[in-house]
């Protein structure tokens, strides 16, 4: 344990549904690692997506954006509801997000997907297939048909007879989210698995022409392959332990992340960084989950895992390593929530919480299991 004292600004926005149930829980482990490994956090708290509608404010309200803009890292719940579902597309809580991600410009998005013995066994796939999985989807983020040139037409009557969504690349979108999705390798395996549908699609053959070119020019010696998004989906349940790093575009990446889900058996447990930007943004994967919001039974796994990969990006190497170790101890103590199956009465999401930042305070700055340097930031332990 280093004895410096470091100093951290971090945006905290709950947002909707589960969203601030699981922050609670992340914040709660990120207070015990703070004190374990000395780090000092500015911690505040800003309304967006459906509860800044809710009080009044715009989607992304101009206090939010600029306190994320001036911070070292951003940490994010969840957005969107039912309630909100009617709104025009400019004001739905999901424009907030993209929004955000946008303005921080965090092109990139990793999601590690870790499978461990006592998770495989809480997959609905069978254990002995995705025991063992390791791999991280580097996702394109602020590109591609989420922010493509988009058209809406309608009848006299306003009924929408017409719409469409573009999926459109620049070359150098393509090259500087392959260069983060081969230096990821570099700490890894060494091998990227590209992810197009470069049979079809122009920008798909851009995109596979593009990653060829990074690869040739700057990473030769990882191994690079290049698979249709139909057929990774389809090798992604079949034999995930062939996976390393998958990189690919905006919706691809999107569904293939919850496809991977069911490798880990809970959307719940994944967390994910978006990097690149002025600051970075840290959010699980899982959605608002409207329908469990404020029964205690949300699984805080994936928040506080992106705390951890939050640390991990902010140079707190040991500080992240102790948090997933934590969580770790902590499944296989058969504490879980709901969504993970198990045998017994399922943990709250406050009990879930509770039970990793104790065993962080009892163990977290012994360092008993070995620890990560930063550059391995996006990996885990
Ligand atoms: C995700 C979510 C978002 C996305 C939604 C809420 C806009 O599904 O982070 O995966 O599609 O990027
Ligand atoms: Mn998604």
């Amino acid at each position: 344990m280093s004895n410096d004292n470091r100093y951290y600004r971090l945006a905290v926005l709950p947002g909707d549904g589960i969203g601030a149930e699981v922050i609670d829980e992340a914040l709660r482990v990120l207070k015990a690692a703070a004190v374990c490994f000395e780090i000092e956090f500015d911690a505040a708290n800003y309304l967006v997506g459906g509860a800044a509608l809710d009080a009044g404010e715009d989607v992304l309200p101009h206090a939010t954006l600029e306190a994320c803009l001036a911070s070292d890292a951003v940490l994010l719940g969840a957005v969107g509801g039912p309630r909100w579902d009617n709104l025009p597309a400019d004001n739905r809580p999901e424009r907030a997000l993209l929004w955000l991600r946008k303005e921080l410009g965090v092109y990139a998005n990793l999601r590690p997907v870790v499978v461990s013995p006592e998770m495989a066994l809480s997959s609905p796939l069978r254990p002995e297939f995705v025991d063992g999985t390791d791999l991280m989807v580097v996702r394109e983020l602020i590109g591609g048909i989420y922010f493509g040139e988009s058209s809406v037409s309608r009848d006299d009557a306003g009924v929408v007879q017409k719409a469409g969504n573009t999926m459109s690349y620049t070359r150098e979108e393509v090259r500087r989210v392959a260069r983060t999705a081969f230096e990821v390798a570099v700490r890894r395996s060494g091998k990227v698995t590209s992810v197009d549908k470069a049979n079809v699609l122009d920008v798909s053959r851009l995109w596979r022409d593009a990653v060829t070119e990074v690869h040739r020019e700057e990473y030769p010696e990882m191994k690079l392959e290049h698979l249709y998004i139909d057929n990774a989906a389809m090798q992604l349940v079949r034999r995930p332990t062939q996976f390393d790093v998958i990189l690919t575009a905006n919706l691809f990446g999107d569904i293939l992340s919850d496809l991977s889900a069911t490798l880990v058996g809970s959307l719940g447990m994944l967390p994910s960084a978006s990097i690149g930007g002025r600051a970075g943004l840290f959010e699980p994967v899982h959605g608002s989950a409207p329908d469990i919001a404020g029964e205690g039974k949300a699984n805080p796994a994936g928040a506080i895992l992106s705390a951890a990969m939050m640390l991990d990006v902010l140079g707190e190497a040991e500080a992240a390593s102790s948090i997933r170790r934590s969580v770790a101890a902590v499944l296989q103590k058969g504490i879980r929530t709901a969504d993970m199956q198990g045998d017994g009465v399922p943990a709250t999401t406050v009990e879930f919480g509770a039970a990793v930042a104790g065993e962080l305070a009892a163990t977290g700055g012994s360092r008993n299991g070995h620890s990560k340097t930063a550059a391995e930031a996006s990996s885990h332990s």
